[in-house]
């Protein structure tokens, strides 16, 4: 029988937009299954809590019709969780030049904690190359609007949350 292949998409996550919806979709073609691993960093101050990110993502992804998907929390290294998850794949998106030094440096460290885990990067669509999610935070947090750059749910609960 032939061996599921199953990919990790780790990431903040802060929200989820519609960039990221777009490398799960993409990650869905080359892959059997698709987990999204959203980090947990008690020090670290976000925007959603925890539950509130991955009810979100499960949402969006109900939105948007994808399958193959299942969404997780990790916290501490990323190389363990991928031990844990069975996973020896991890995606992350690319939107342009400026990601690179960052995400190289990240997977060649990835590298160095475990020789088995590869990371494979995908190129989000253009039209998403400027998006983030911290540029989503700072225009809903001024009142802008964000409904074409995150799922609906995102953007009523953003919207919610800053009145
Ligand atoms: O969406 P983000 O914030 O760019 O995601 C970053 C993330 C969560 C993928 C990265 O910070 C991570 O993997 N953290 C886990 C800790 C870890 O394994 N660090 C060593 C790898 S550099």
């Amino acid at each position: 029988m032939k061996k599921r292949r199953s990919a990790v998409y780790p990431g903040s996550f802060d929200p989820i937009t519609n960039g990221h919806v777009d490398i799960i979709r993409r990650a869905g073609i080359l892959f059997d299954e698709v987990i999204i691993a959203v980090i947990v960093k008690p020090s670290k101050k976000t925007f959603f809590r925890t539950p509130e990110r991955i009810s979100l993502i499960k949402n969006s992804l109900r939105e948007f019709d994808l399958e193959k998907v299942k969404v997780v929390s990790f916290s501490g290294l990323l190389v363990n969780y991928m031990k844990e998850a069975g996973s020896e794949i991890i995606i992350r998106g690319l939107r342009a030049v400026s990601d690179f030094d960052y995400e190289f440096q990240m997977a060649l460290m990835n590298r160095k904690l475990s020789g088995r885990v590869e990371t494979v990067f995908l190129m989000t669509d253009a039209k998403f190359s400027y998006l983030s999610s911290s540029i989503v935070r700072e225009i809903a947090g001024m009142g802008g609007d964000i409904s074409a750059l995150v799922p609906g749910c995102v953007a009523r609960k953003m919207r919610g949350q800053i009145k």
